[in-house]
């Protein structure tokens, strides 16, 4: 899309990863960044260029699309300093994490666009996952510009609302037990010789490479695990420990006890207003 600006209030991790992933793609012609830290600011400007502005809340706020990636508690109070200074076409884009979007439409004023957004840490290398929902005031073309932006740093999902508890334990704390897989891929391999990293390099590409086979040819991983089983083979005398120890049970209780958590603390967060 060329000619979009993109405002970005808090360019921290994430918000930084966005502002490079949208201007590497050309997803957003502009960043329009505010941040309370000038030092981090600097080190933006000089790494993106001339199409990185660093500026105020309110410039910030004057943008095509607005993102708020300011962290959690303070999500409000910034919605509530952009507010002011929106342009009447567009959304707000929130990413803070287990903020329900009532309480940014509430900081903004009735009847405002307002997008949540679930991105994952693996947005700083351009392979988030990331889920998105809107409130009743988002336009087709609202939701399509965010959904370039976020699709600019990883894939982009749609949910309803009260499904993020749902994308919190997966894909919101996922990448926490893929990396525990690649640990245990490769303290398997160390136990039978390989040194460290070669067993850590090759863990990590075979979770890579199996995924974007899944996600490259449409297949289900049922199909693609009974490819690479040979009867009375290796694979199925690995995949019969990994059934026998309950791996599969196991990821299933995380993802649901990740998501109880999260509207748990949801909860928690609402009763204390
Ligand atoms: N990191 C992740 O993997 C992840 C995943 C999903 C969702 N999220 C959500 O993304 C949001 C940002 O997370 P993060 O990890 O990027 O946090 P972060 O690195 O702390 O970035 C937040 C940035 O906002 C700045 N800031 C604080 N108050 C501000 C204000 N009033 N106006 C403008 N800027 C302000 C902070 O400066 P100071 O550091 O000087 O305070 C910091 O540079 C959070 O709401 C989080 O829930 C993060």
């Amino acid at each position: 899309m060329t000619g979009i600006s993109l405002g970005i209030i808090g360019v921290g991790n994430l918000g930084g990863a966005l502002a490079e992933g949208a201007l590497q793609a050309g997803a957003a012609e502009r960043v329009l960044a505010a941040d309370v830290s000038s030092e981090r600011l600097q080190e933006l400007s000089a790494a993106l260029g001339g199409r990185f502005t660093a500026c105020s809340t309110e410039e910030a706020a004057a943008a095509d699309l607005v993102v708020l990636a300011v962290k959690p508690h303070i999500a409000p109070s910034a919605a509530a300093r952009a507010g002011a200074a929106l342009q009447p076409g567009a959304a707000v884009v929130s990413v803070a994490a287990g903020v329900p979007m009532a309480s940014i439409e509430a900081a903004l004023g009735a009847g405002r666009p307002v997008i949540r957004a679930m991105p994952n840490l693996a947005m700083v290398v351009g392979e988030s996952a990331t889920a998105l929902c809107a409130n009743a005031h988002v336009s087709k073309e609202q939701m399509a510009l965010a959904e370039s932006i976020f699709g600019a740093v990883g894939s982009v999902a749609r949910v309803e609302e009260p499904q993020m508890h749902a994308v919190t334990g997966l894909s919101g704390s996922g990448p926490a037990y893929v990396c525990l897989l690649i640990e245990a891929l490769a303290a398997g391999g160390v136990n039978r010789g390989l040194r460290p990293e070669v067993a850590q390099a090759l863990a990590c590409q075979t979770l890579l490479g199996a995924a974007k086979l899944l996600r490259e040819k449409g297949l289900h991983p049922a199909a693609l695990r009974d490819r690479v089983t040979t009867p009375a083979g290796t694979t199925i005398a690995g995949l019969r420990q990994l059934e026998l120890h309950g791996v599969r049970a196991g990821l299933m209780e995380a993802v649901e006890a990740a998501a109880q958590r999260s509207l748990e603390l949801a909860s928690a967060a609402h009763a204390q207003g």
